[in-house]
């Protein structure tokens, strides 16, 4: 492909002669290395060394990392903390939420300095739970005692855009803010919340900051399933347990660790001996999961991001969450005792490497989690009911509603400029020379890309020109994709369902149907964090 190799034939000729000027000379490594035939950024010592141009990192290498089993692994799932209601009025929810520096021992005779909501001293290393209903006016206070502004974006949750934590409404160090919306009905679903500032959302995110959203209704049709929580979360250790800093390949591709964490362990022990309803956040800055519980192991889809689907998706064998995405699903206990490994299952998202026309094998499989069946009890079996709530689409397909529509175009793309990565004083913190594009700009809190008017349903398609997967997220609102294009190959999407995060693969065309009811500004952007905050991200305003 013409992008692709345009793009893999610059970085490799900027990264060779950085890596060349900074490693090779201070290093004084072999003179006869021969970089064309490097395979891939991760097999060099000293990539941080991309920090190159940056005087005061130009000589740190790369640190080594953590090996994959340093944090142990097999203890039984814990269930999330939960964040305490602070209120006794019915229908509020009222709490707080610090975002401060917390020390936990996560590899033995390390101690990890973490950012995290609350001190969490004990329990999951992930933020508290919120757990409110249909209707709940929810008010949280933020206090944030991180080094650097911050913000809280409620995902996927239909706030108004002012108290939606967008990168332009920062709320600095030592400062509160109290968010404060109500959650209109229809709204239940599985949700999440995390920081949002201009350009840190990647760094605050990896450092532990995200926690789950639950979002309950009354007349909910599976209320009887027993539920479990499944936050899923990426982190990168250094050999002393440090958090690693991301280097040039996390922020082109995106942050991938060595560690996946379910509700902030290791690969813990989960025991089924009923039939539950399993709740699932991809909270990963870039890792896609493509779910599995091994072979022939079937499951039901019961819900996606907005909540529950109208029917039930029966006999699924994987489920790929992109980051950001989530869902709901049915486990059968089974009728005898058995074991499953839950796992992200091989996925090729077609990662960049810094050599000339070659793509990063696909992501192998990882081990998230043992799951043992125990045999259901008859009693302890229950049924999905065939039909779970009524969605009606956006755009009926009878009247050409979709033609009539208006229509909105976003276009993802990427390129590097070379000047801008070789001028004196460029850091690694962001780096300069990559970028990530939206309709052809990159984010600029001060430029609206597109306008809407509020309760206007429109068509969006949105076109990935780049030859690696985005996962495109739109705040404010669930959509639906009505269908996908690809190598002039179109299909309609074979289920109705409300989405806020929907990936979109190389070459490929997403169409969703979208409406925004509040007046205001929106984000929307790609959720692999490192590309939003390199500039994926483009503002809607509401009108
Ligand atoms: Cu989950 Cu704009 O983000
Ligand atoms: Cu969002
Ligand atoms: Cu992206």
């Amino acid at each position: 492909m013409i992008r692709r190799d345009f793009l893999a034939r610059t970085l490799s000729v900027a990264v060779a002669s950085l890596f060349t000027r900074n490693v090779f000379a201070q290093h004084s490594m072999h003179g006869t290395h021969d970089m064309s035939g490097m395979s891939d950024m991760e097999d060099m010592p000293g990539m941080s060394s991309m920090h190159a141009a940056d005087s005061k990192h130009a000589a740190q290498a790369a640190p080594k990392l953590a090996p994959e089993t340093a944090i142990p692994a097999g203890a039984p799932l814990a269930a999330l903390r939960k964040l305490p209601n602070e209120s006794k009025e019915p229908g509020v929810f009222r709490a707080t939420l610090v975002a401060q520096p917390v020390r936990r021992q996560l590899m033995s005779g390390h101690s990890t300095a973490l950012w995290l909501y609350g001190d969490a001293a004990q329990g999951p290393i992930v933020g508290p739970l919120i757990d409110v209903r249909e209707g709940d006016t929810v008010e949280i206070r933020f206090v944030n005692h991180l080094p650097q502004p911050s913000t809280i974006h409620w995902h996927g949750l239909p706030v108004p855009p002012d108290q939606d934590g967008n990168p332009m409404n920062p709320v600095a160090p030592g400062a509160t803010q109290v968010y404060r919306f109500t959650l209109p009905p229809g709204s239940a679903g599985t949700y999440w919340y995390h920081p949002h500032p201009h350009m840190m959302s990647a760094e605050q995110v990896f450092r532990g900051l995200a926690g789950p959203i639950v979002v309950r209704a009354a007349d909910d049709p599976i209320a009887a399933f027993p539920e479990r929580h499944l936050f899923f979360s990426d982190l990168k250790l250094a050999s002393d347990a440090s958090i690693a800093p991301n280097d040039m390949m996390d922020w082109m591709n995106g942050r991938e660790g060595q560690f996946v964490l379910v509700n902030g362990a290791r690969r813990p022990r989960i025991e089924v001996a009923q039939d539950e309803r399993w709740r699932l956040w991809n909270g990963c800055n870039a890792r896609y999961l493509r779910l599995s519980l091994g072979g022939n192991r079937i499951f039901t889809q019961v819900g996606t991001d907005g909540g529950l689907l109208d029917k039930p998706r029966d006999g699924l064998t994987e489920l790929l969450l992109a980051p950001g995405e989530r869902a709901e699903i049915i486990v059968r206990a089974g009728e005898q005792a058995t074991t499953a490994i839950l796992t992200a299952a091989a996925y090729d998202r077609r990662k960049m490497t810094m050599t000339e026309g070659k793509s990063l094998p696909a992501d192998p499989s990882k081990a998230l989690a043992d799951v043992h069946f125990a045999p259901a009890s008859p009693s302890a079996s229950r049924a999905v009911p065939p039909a779970l709530r009524p969605i009606a689409p956006l755009l009926s397909s009878t009247d050409n509603a979709a033609d009539k529509a208006p229509r909105k175009s976003v276009v993802f793309s990427e390129a590097m400029d070379m000047t801008a990565m070789h001028r004196p004083g460029a850091t690694m913190s962001l780096p300069a020379g990559m970028q990530f594009m939206i309709n052809g700009a990159s984010f600029d809190p001060a430029r609206i890309a597109l306008t809407s008017r509020r309760g206007e349903v429109e068509v969006w398609s949105i076109e990935n020109r780049t030859d690696m997967d985005h996962p495109f997220h739109l705040h404010g609102t669930q959509f639906q994709v009505i269908g996908r294009e690809r190598g002039g190959v179109a299909a309609p999407e074979r289920y109705l369902a409300w989405r806020d995060t929907v990936n979109v693969q190389p070459g490929e065309t997403v169409r969703i149907a979208t409406v925004q009811r509040d007046a205001g500004e929106r984000m929307f952007h790609c959720h692999i964090l490192e590309h939003e905050d390199l500039g994926m991200m483009a503002t809607l305003k509401v009108v």
